[in-house]
Order: C-alpha cells, then structure tokens, then sequence
C-alpha cells in the first residue's frame, strides 16, 4: 500500500515572510514538491500570519494540481477564508495565540465542542471542500471526530516523535496504532503527522494503518543541506 505525501511548505513562507520581500514563493516550492511527487499540498494559515497569506492561498489554489489542503482553526474569520479560496480539504487543528507550532489534536471531549465544530464541518462540507479533523490519537477524541461527520482523522504524532525513551516511544506507537485501527474500523480516512521525519517515519508505515502523512519541518530543514552545496556553487561561479 502506497502512503500518500502531504508536503506542509509552511517553512518557504516563514523565510519570505522574515524579510518581508517577494522570495521564495511557496508556490514554487509547491511546484517543486509536485514534480518530486508530493500527493498534497499542506499549509496552515495562523490567526497571526506569520507564515502563509491569503493571497498564497489564493495563488496555490491556482498552481497546485494535486490536492491543496489548508489547515485552520474552526473560527469565523478562517471560515471565510475557506469559503473566498474553496481548497479541496481543511485540516480543522486548535491555535494558542502565540504557541510556536500546533500543541495539540482539536479537544472533542465535550458535547459543546463536538457540537461547534460539527457545524463547522457541515459549511466546509457545503462549499463542497473534505474535512479532516487534527485529533489526538485517543479514543474519545475519535469518538468526537466521528460524531462531527469530518471525512477524515489527522493523528497527532507529537507525542511519539518527541517520546524521549523507547519504552514512551512505544507506548505512543501503540496508542496511534489502536487509534488507527480503531477510525478504520469506522470508515473514515486516516491521517498522521507533526514531527516526523526520516528516522521515525519507517515504524508508523511498518504499521500499515495510515492512508497520509502530513510532514513539513524535516522536509524544509534536509532541503537547506541538499540544496546549499549548488546554492553556493552558484554564487561563487558569479563572482568569479
Ligand atoms: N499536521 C498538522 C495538523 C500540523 O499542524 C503540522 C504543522 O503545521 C504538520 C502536520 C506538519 O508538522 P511538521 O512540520 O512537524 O512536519
């Protein structure tokens, strides 16, 4: 079974945005990651901007010719973007003003929650765009995002990417592979992703439970070291 390649180009925007000029593009990159054979496109827009825009959003809907998917928090504000940019899947996650990355799966434990973001799902669904829901890997937060009518669960990985034994790393491992088991056994598409990379993506494709992963960080860091030799290559070849 071939897993698809969600490729979160959110980082492209971070280094663009740090200097507040036009480059590089994350359309370019999301070209780039096409051609190499991503099966999606990833990016969050945050309620602070600080990396994706709307007008990327709008650009990318354009330019990517697999799937784009968009994740956000389930707000009014983010609602509207969905409705002006229609991408073929959010990825619904929660935001901490000012957290440093996504903390945690949506909390779906309370009727109150289940019941907000229900409605949330059913207008994505409306403008005919799937939604995945970013959920912890634990039963009852499955519970939540089946109860929801999400077409789709993203595990959070983080736990298992940053266990800092082996004996909490299989733990995790666990507890993702009974969550999968689990949302499979109810039908729905099942996703992971948030810190993995090329050491720790081998155990969760050995379990042959996830359809996707979504994976940013890595990928952006390994491609400064693939690609800064040429970088500087080029350079020096025009100051010479
Ligand atoms: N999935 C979700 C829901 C995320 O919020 C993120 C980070 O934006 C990722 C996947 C990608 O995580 P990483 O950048 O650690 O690979």
């Amino acid at each position: 079974m071939s897993i698809k390649l969600g490729v979160n180009i959110d980082h492209v925007a971070t280094v663009r945005q740090a200097r507040q000029v036009q480059y590089p593009d994350p359309v370019e990159a999301a070209r780039v990651a096409e051609a190499a054979g991503a099966d999606q496109i990833t990016v969050h827009i945050r309620m602070d901007r600080r990396h994706i825009q709307e007008s990327d959003l709008v650009a990318l809907k354009t330019a990517v010719t697999t799937r784009l998917n968009v994740e956000m928090a389930a707000t009014e504000e983010m609602l509207l973007i969905a409705r002006e940019t229609t991408p073929q899947q959010v990825t619904l996650v929660p935001e901490r003003p000012g957290e440093v990355t996504t903390e945690g799966g949506l909390d779906l434990s309370q009727e109150q929650a289940r019941v907000a973001v229900g409605a949330a799902v059913r207008t994505l669904q409306g403008l005919g765009i799937e939604v995945a829901i970013f959920a912890d890997p634990d039963p009852v937060q499955l519970e939540g995002v089946l109860v929801t009518g999400a077409d789709a669960v993203e595990f959070n990985t983080a736990a298992y990417a940053e266990a800092d034994s082996v004996a909490d790393r299989d733990a995790e491992l666990q507890r993702l592979a009974s969550a999968a088991r689990l949302a499979l056994d109810h039908g729905i598409f099942v996703a992971a992703g948030h810190g993995l990379h090329y050491e720790n993506v081998g155990a969760l494709v050995d379990l042959e439970l996830f359809r996707e992963f979504n994976i940013g960080h890595s990928l952006v860091a390994r491609s400064i070291f693939s690609g800064l030799d040429a970088a500087v290559r080029d350079m020096k070849a025009l100051l010479s």
